[in-house]
């Protein structure tokens, strides 16, 4: 249920109280508002010392830059990240170092957050940081504020990962959660981790390519797509899972929640997507104005938050 329907129901209900009563409920409500508040507080701090639980379990199996051996990461030729050279560019895993995790890996040497310094000059500047993981604030974004109350709904994860987003779909919601991850070994670590949290009444992992698996997109409510192929695919074959995609989400109501924007994805490829027949994207001004605040302290232009966008299929 979100804040609109949660309204309504309560006016509903106020209108169906004998008049006699109605003084004493809302009285009643008052004196309970702080406890129920301090549930959900205790219920989301729960959830958050298990996902940290988790970041720390994966730090220990999984490099800082979050890429393990058995994978070949090609860095984009063309679009906004072409830029991204290895003189230039910091792959570092958001999902497990967070911004403070970053600054003390940098002060104590772990990582180079700057580059080229070695010839004295002042002239140093940031390098690019580059995740391949979501972070626990675009997490806690994408299931506290941007989506609906989304129990019972299944959610697709296309290119699961670490698991990250399947975790946090776990732990801050009820929906029933599927991945699907082209590595084996990313999809081995998923496993360990949902058997031992015992997730696994809700979570399913598919080590397949999303090409292979139109099953998966018909029953879906929900998708994310985060960064998913940018780095990891050759663009013809960029091009054919973007069509395959639009030929399978097609006349039922998915709700689609996107890093970069479908626009920005598809601006380089060739495909056969119009993407306003296809998509229609939702406001999300509001919603990451107040997240941006609560979850970071920030404004939106601070954070990386405003970088997802939202899709509903028409
Ligand atoms: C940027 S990561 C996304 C991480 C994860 N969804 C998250 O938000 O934390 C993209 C992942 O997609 C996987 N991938 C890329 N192309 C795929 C495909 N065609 N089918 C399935 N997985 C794919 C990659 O192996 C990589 O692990």
């Amino acid at each position: 249920m979100d804040l609109q329907q949660a309204t309504e129901e309560f006016k509903s209900l106020l209108l169906k109280i004998d008049k006699m009563y109605v003084a004493d409920f809302i009285s009643w409500v008052e004196d309970h508002i702080e406890a129920a508040d301090k549930d959900v507080y205790d219920q989301q701090n729960n959830s958050m010392v298990i996902l940290d639980s988790i970041r720390e379990e994966l730090r220990k199996i999984v490099p800082v830059n979050g890429v393990i051996p058995s994978e070949s990461i090609i860095p984009p030729e063309v679009g906004p990240n072409a830029d991204c050279t290895s003189q230039t560019t910091a792959y570092i895993d958001a999902f497990l170092y967070d911004e403070e995790d970053m600054n003390s890996l940098g002060e104590d040497g772990k990582i180079h957050l700057h580059y080229c310094s070695d010839c004295f000059s002042r002239n140093i500047k940031p390098l690019t940081l580059v995740t391949h993981s979501a972070s626990t604030a675009q997490i806690r974004y994408i299931f506290d504020f941007l989506l609906p109350d989304i129990s019972g709904k299944n959610l697709l994860d296309i290119g699961s990962r670490l698991g990250a987003i399947l975790y946090g779909a776990y732990l801050f919601t009820n929906a029933n959660i599927e991945g699907v991850e082209i590595d084996k070994t990313l999809c081995q670590i998923q496993e360990n981790i949902i058997k031992k949290y015992k997730f696994d009444d809700r979570i399913k992992i598919h080590h397949s390519n999303i090409l292979n698996r139109s099953d998966l997109l018909q029953k879906a409510d929900i998708i994310i797509l985060n960064n998913v192929f940018e780095f990891f695919m050759p663009l013809n074959m960029q091009v054919l899972i973007w069509n395959f995609l639009h030929s399978h989400l097609q006349k039922r109501r998915v709700v689609l929640i996107t890093l970069p924007s479908i626009e920005d994805s598809l601006k380089n490829l060739k495909t056969n997507i119009n993407i306003s027949e296809w998509v229609k994207e939702i406001d999300t001004t509001e919603i990451l104005n107040t997240a941006s605040y609560i979850l970071l302290n920030k404004t939106p232009a601070e954070t990386d938050l405003g970088n997802f966008h939202m899709y509903e299929t028409l």
